[in-house]
This record gives structure tokens, C-alpha cells and sequence, in this order.
């Protein structure tokens, strides 16, 4: 049984990758698909409980490399018991947000380096890599916008404040941004760059394009 694909989707928060994400799922649905979906961190019974110490605003502080070290516990937990077992019986696997996250968020925005990132994912990860990764990339001013209304919006209905992250300064999402540039800049074969202020149906129509593409290369391969 061939491996499945294992497709991953990246950006600051606020940049529409959760709607592009429920699109691609319901674009493969269409297609006679059953992708695996899932989200980092969270995805799993426990990695919803590493999700809530993480994303608390009224938490206790959190050390970086704690921090770091909640983030890759997350991921082993997920690969064990998620994204592994989808792959190796031949599932298409889409993640919200992986080790690319990392290197963004920790690695640029908390200024632990890419280095300690890479270590930490040769570790726990192995050799598991996205097939093929969509980094959405609107503005900065654009994606804290939003940002910003979404986590009003959740904490009037629901009581929760999820905010930690995006209580950040903007230098530090500056950081995380840059950090994600760099990324796609380094592996533009994995990285599919999406830019600017585009419409949901403009970021849609690239990100069905990339996916239709990295596709039919995997078929012609096999
Ligand atoms: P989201 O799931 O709503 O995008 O939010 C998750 C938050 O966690 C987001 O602010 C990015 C952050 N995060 C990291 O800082 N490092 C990571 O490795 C991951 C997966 C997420």
C-alpha cells in the first residue's frame, strides 16, 4: 500500500488558514477522498490538554523552551497516534499548522533559532516531513487584524480566552512572519508561497492548484 500524503497548512493566526483548510477538506470530500484532518497542538486527547495549558491567556508563564518542549510533545503524541497510522494505510493527512509552526513561533517570534527546532524535530520526528506544505501569507497588519476579531468573537460566546499568542507584540509577529518567509525561501519545493490580501476564493483556487499538482506527481511516481 502506497504511503498517503501528508499535506500541511501554515500561517500567522488570522491568516484564513482554518476556512482554506475546511475548503480543502470539502474539495477532496468531493472528490471521493477521506482525508485525515487534524490541528497541532491539539488532535488528540492529549494534545487537547497540551493545547489548553498553551493557549490559556491566564495561565502561568511559560518558559520558551517549555514552551518548545509542549509544542514537540504535542507533535509525538499526534504522530503516534494520528498521523503515522493515516499515512501508512495510504490516507491523504491535513495538518493545521506542524514543525513549520515551530520554527516560526518559537524559533523566530521567542528568537530560539531555527537550529534548536531542527533538532528537536530530527528527535521526535524522525523522518517525517510534509509532502507538501500551504503557507499563507497575507500582510501582517491584515492577519493581526483579524486575528484580533476572531479571539473577541470566541471570548463573548464562549468564555475562553485564547489569547496568549496573539496578546504578543507586533515585533513579535513580525519575527514570525519573517521566519516564515525565510522558511519558504529555503524549500520552495515543499513551500507553496500563498501572498497578499487575497479573497477566500482567490487563496482557495491557488491552494486546489499546489494540491492537484503534488497529486498527480505522486501518481505518475507510483
Ligand atoms: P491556532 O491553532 O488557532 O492556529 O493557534 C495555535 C497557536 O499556537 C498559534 O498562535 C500558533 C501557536 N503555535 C506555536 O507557537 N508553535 C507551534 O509549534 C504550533 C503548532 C502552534
Amino acid at each position: 500500500m502506497p504511503r498517503g500524503l501528508f499535506i500541511t497548512l501554515e500561517g500567522l493566526d488570522g491568516s484564513g488558514k482554518t476556512t482554506q483548510l475546511q475548503r480543502l477538506a470539502a474539495w477532496m470530500q468531493k472528490r471521493g477522498m477521506d482525508p485525515v484532518i487534524t490541528r497541532q497542538p491539539g488532535g488528540t486527547a492529549t494534545g487537547d490538554r497540551i493545547r489548553a495549558l498553551l493557549l490559556d491567556a491566564g495561565s502561568t508563564p511559560i518558559a520558551p523552551m517549555a514552551e518548545l518542549a509542549l509544542m514537540f510533545a504535542d507533535r509525538a503524541q499526534a504522530i503516534q497516534e494520528v498521523i503515522e497510522p493515516a499515512l501508512a494505510a495510504g490516507k491523504t493527512v491535513v495538518c493545521d499548522r506542524f514543525t513549520d509552526s515551530t520554527e516560526a513561533y518559537q524559533g523566530g517570534g521567542r528568537q530560539l533559532g531555527s537550529e534548536v527546532v531542527t533538532q528537536m524535530h530530527t528527535l521526535i520526528c524522525g523522518e517525517l516531513k510534509p509532502d507538501l506544505t500551504l503557507l499563507l501569507l497575507p500582510s501582517l497588519e491584515a492577519s493581526l487584524a483579524r486575528a484580533r476579531r476572531r479571539n473577541d468573537r470566541t471570548t463573548q460566546e464562549t468564555g475562553t480566552n485564547e489569547s496568549r499568542f496573539e496578546q504578543e507584540k507586533k515585533d513579535f509577529y513580525k519575527r514570525v512572519w519573517q521566519k516564515y518567509r525565510e522558511i519558504a525561501e529555503r524549500e520552495p519545493e515543499r513551500v507553496i508561497l500563498i501572498e497578499g490580501n487575497l479573497t477566500i476564493d482567490e487563496a482557495h483556487e491557488q491552494i486546489i492548484e499546489a494540491v492537484s499538482e503534488r497529486m498527480m506527481a505522486l501518481r505518475a511516481k507510483s
